[in-house]
């Protein structure tokens, strides 16, 4: 089957079964181009909470279908490839949570997305790139446990700084490869280029930017600015729609080696392949879906 026939089939199936598909900025182009809604992980898991879809497609890593399950438990999600799963979201335990909870009283457990729902369902709140620092700051509680991330949890510290922050030692391994010597490089060769950087970047790069947010809010931000060229700091993925709505402007990646190679796990044929069989399904038990929902509709009332 030709890459045409491939997206003819999709579109079909989709239609016919009522299914939407939803993908993530970080995966490849033609997914995303045939994708009803593209969009960072904010959107994505309120897109998730507005659809009247039989059936959510998540182009994106296993922790985006999770939120998209725990969200909305009596549809059906399927992701296109049950192996592309995020390192990071594994990078904390429920057993350091409970440790933390025995040490502080005053204590709020803080928990990006890009997690597996055990840890979610272990957490007051759920944050993403686009809303950490809003919902943060709305917190009554003074002791901030953040898990995963810890370059995202010292970026929104760093701006918080009446909040006792706890940090976790998690990363995500294509932010933290973008080393500053090489950005600094970068930089010398384009020095009007404004640089673009997502805060899972090590906190040098993040203070050597002209914009820090999310995959969306880099988007909106170079098609919104005069400059002409831009220096990006996340992953590759974003090129595509930067440059799609953006055809005049050039965009230059910060360092060498911005590919995640889980999101890039996903391929058109998978698509279809779902579509056809829906045998990549997201399923968790009920009471982990009840757990891990409390703090992902927090986030979603603390984000207003
Ligand atoms: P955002 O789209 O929320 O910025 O997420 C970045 C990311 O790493 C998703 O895996
Ligand atoms: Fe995880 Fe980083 Fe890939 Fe996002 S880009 S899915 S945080 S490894």
């Amino acid at each position: 089957m030709d890459a045409k026939e491939i997206a003819d089939q999709i579109t079909a199936l989709k239609k016919k079964k009522n299914a939407i598909i939803m993908a993530h900025y970080y995966v490849a182009d033609e997914i995303q181009d045939i994708a009803d809604f593209v969009g960072d992980s904010f959107f994505l898991a309120k897109k998730a909470t507005e659809t009247d879809a039989d059936i959510i497609v998540l182009c994106g890593v296993r922790f985006m279908g999770e939120s998209a399950k725990v969200l909305n438990p009596d549809k059906k999600v399927l992701i296109p490839e049950m192996a592309a799963d995020c390192p990071m979201a594994h990078m904390a335990t429920t057993d350091g949570i409970d440790e933390m909870r025995s040490r502080y009283d005053d204590l709020a457990v803080v928990c990006y997305v890009n997690s597996t729902a055990d840890l979610k369902a272990a957490s007051d709140v759920c944050v993403t790139s686009a809303n950490a620092l809003k919902i943060v700051s709305r917190l009554p509680q003074k002791n901030i446990y953040f898990i995963p991330d810890q370059n995202l949890a010292h970026y929104i510290a760093d701006q918080l700084p009446d909040k006792n922050f706890i940090f976790n030692d998690g990363f995500c391994h294509v932010h933290n490869s973008i080393r500053l010597d090489v950005l600094k490089k970068t930089k010398a060769m384009k020095p009007d280029a404004p640089v673009l950087v997502h805060p899972e970047c090590r906190p040098e790069v993040v203070a050597e930017a002209d914009y820090v947010g999310s995959t969306s809010g880099i988007i909106k931000y170079a098609s919104e600015s005069d400059a002409k060229e831009f220096i990006v700091a996340t992953e590759l993925g974003v090129m595509h729609e930067l440059q799609k709505r953006n055809p005049d402007k050039k965009f230059y990646p910060a360092g060498p080696m911005q590919i995640c190679p889980n999101m890039k796990k996903l391929t058109m044929e998978k698509l279809l392949h779902v579509l056809q069989f829906e045998d990549s399904e997201i399923t968790l038990p009920d009471d982990l879906m009840r757990d891990a929902k409390a703090p992902m509709e927090e986030m979603l009332r603390l984000a207003q």
